[in-house]
Parts: C-alpha cells; sequence; structure tokens
C-alpha cells in the first residue's frame, strides 16, 4: 500500500475529496496550496476522524517554481518518504483567443502546464532517489480533442499534460516507479459550478471515491468514472469538430 500521499490544490474539490477517501483508508497526507485555512480545518478533521495518520499542511502557489521544490522536500522530510504524488492544482479560467483575454488564458497556461512540470520535476527528483513511488497527473476528458470558447487553453494545458505524463512513463520503463495520468469528467467543483454546459457531471462523493479507486490500480491512463467516460471518449476522438464543440 502506498501510505506517505502528497495531493497539490487540496484546498477544495477533487483535491480535498481525495484527501478524505485517502485519509479514510489510512494513509499519512502532505496537502498543499494557496489558501491555507480551508486546509487547516481539514487536518483536524480527519485527524481527529482518523487517529492513527498524520496530515501535513503547507502553503504552496505552483507558479512559484522554487517553491514547488523547497515544499515537496519538505514534505519528504516530514513523511520520510513519498509514496504517491498526485499533482492535482489547477484552474479554468481563459476565453476564446484574440478576444483580449490572454492575461487569463496564460495565467492557465502557466498554472495547468508550467507548474504541473514543476510538480512533476519536484516529484520525481524525489521518486528517483527512493528508487520508488508512483506519480498521479490530473489531466481532463477536454484532453481528447480541441475545445472552444472558455475551455480552449484549459483543454489544451490538460493535452500537454497527458503527453508530458506518457513521456515521462517512457522514461520510466523497465524502472520500479510508475507515474499515471487520469483524466476526470465533469465533477462538481467550483472550478466548473457555473459552466452552461457540463454534461454526465457527477457529485464530488461520486467522483473523488472513483478517482481515488481509479489511481490505486495504478494504470497508465484512466478515464473516471469509466461509465460513461470510456465510450464518450472514443465518440470525441472520431466525431467531426462541430459536434465536439457543442459538448461545453
Ligand atoms: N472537477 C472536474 O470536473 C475536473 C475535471 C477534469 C479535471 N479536473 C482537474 O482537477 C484538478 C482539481 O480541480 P477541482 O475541480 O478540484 O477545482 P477546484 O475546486 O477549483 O480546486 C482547484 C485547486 O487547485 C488549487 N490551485 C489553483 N491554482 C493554484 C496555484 N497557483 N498554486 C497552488 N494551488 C493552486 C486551488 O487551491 P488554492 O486556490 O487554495 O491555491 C484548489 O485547491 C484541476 O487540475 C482540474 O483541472 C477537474
Amino acid at each position: 500500500m502506498r501510505k506517505n500521499i502528497l495531493i497539490t490544490g487540496a484546498s477544495s474539490g477533487l483535491g480535498e475529496g481525495m484527501a478524505r477517501e485517502f485519509a479514510a483508508k489510512g494513509c499519512n497526507l502532505a496537502l498543499c496550496a494557496r489558501r491555507m485555512e480551508p486546509m487547516e480545518t481539514l487536518k483536524a478533521e480527519l485527524e481527529a476522524a482518523y487517529p492513527n495518520i498524520k496530515v501535513f499542511i503547507r502553503e504552496l502557489d505552483v507558479c512559484n517554481y522554487p517553491q514547488v521544490f523547497d515544499v515537496f522536500k519538505a514534505f519528504k522530510e516530514d513523511m520520510g518518504s513519498l509514496d504517491r504524488v498526485i499533482v492535482n492544482a489547477g484552474m479554468g479560467k481563459g476565453a476564446s483567443l484574440g478576444k483580449g483575454y490572454f492575461e487569463a488564458n496564460r495565467r492557465t497556461a502557466e498554472t495547468n502546464f508550467v507548474g504541473a512540470l514543476a510538480q512533476c520535476e519536484a516529484a520525481m527528483e524525489i521518486f528517483r532517489a527512493q528508487n520508488s513511488g508512483h506519480l498521479v497527473t490530473m489531466s481532463s476528458m477536454s484532453a481528447v480533442r480541441g475545445m472552444p470558447r472558455a475551455i480552449n487553453i484549459y483543454a489544451a494545458t490538460k493535452a500537454g499534460l497527458r503527453t508530458l505524463t506518457e513521456g515521462i512513463r517512457a522514461d520510466l520503463l523497465g524502472t520500479p516507479i510508475k507515474a499515471s495520468c487520469i483524466l476526470p469528467g465533469f465533477i462538481l467543483t467550483a472550478i466548473n459550478k457555473d459552466l452552461k454546459k457540463a454534461p454526465l457531471r457527477v457529485d464530488l462523493e461520486t467522483g473523488c471515491r472513483a478517482l481515488v479507486k481509479a489511481i490505486e490500480r495504478e494504470p497508465a491512463e484512466a478515464k473516471v468514472p469509466a461509465w460513461p467516460w470510456v465510450p464518450v471518449g472514443l465518440a470525441m476522438k472520431f466525431l467531426p469538430l462541430r459536434i465536439v464543440a457543442k459538448m461545453t
């Protein structure tokens, strides 16, 4: 069992939900995000409910790259080893290109891709030194095709992260270190609560239970929840762009 788990973006949504699921399984947690207050509440709640686990929390902005390396190293010191790192922090601001929203698009690109790259680098440094570990990246079903409007840059970053993870896996062939890329469908969180269309969305608890189950299988890649997203993903790949563009 992977006992010591680091999760970024743990102050809300999927990060918080996965922390609850892993705590219930007896895992120690290293949780980070920019907002400390929700993580302080979560730590108190989880340590009270599961006295046999330890929960460490630290402030982290994943766009502060030196801080990513420092925080991951500090968590490793706290816990002795890191068994799994979940690169989960992300955001979804953006708009169609050429309409004056470069700053929102750039911010999403930097957080979701360069920030994720920094997290993968920092995790891999630790895993290579340990010669063990499981890297998990949170991509998205939107990685399967180009998406219009607000999702355009978001989908592009998630496609980039998916390819990055496959490349890391290619580098790791024949080693004990594992890497998995997770493509969630819509799970209700702050990131999508205001979207006009969020087809087939599931509630947070259902979504996080399915995410943790998929992560524990340590697959190369998983679409979550598998039903209906495996067949939907296949359809998305081959449908004409004008139909895909109407999905969100
Ligand atoms: N919910 C879905 O349907 C869905 C589907 C596919 C993929 N995903 C992916 O799942 C991940 C989690 O999203 P969510 O749905 O749980 O959204 P959320 O509730 O908005 O959570 C996003 C988390 O990322 C953190 N974060 C954002 N920018 C950060 C930064 N610069 N540095 C550090 N932490 C940062 C936030 O914490 P602070 O604001 O406190 O820093 C928060 O904890 C994202 O990567 C998202 O793209 C979600």
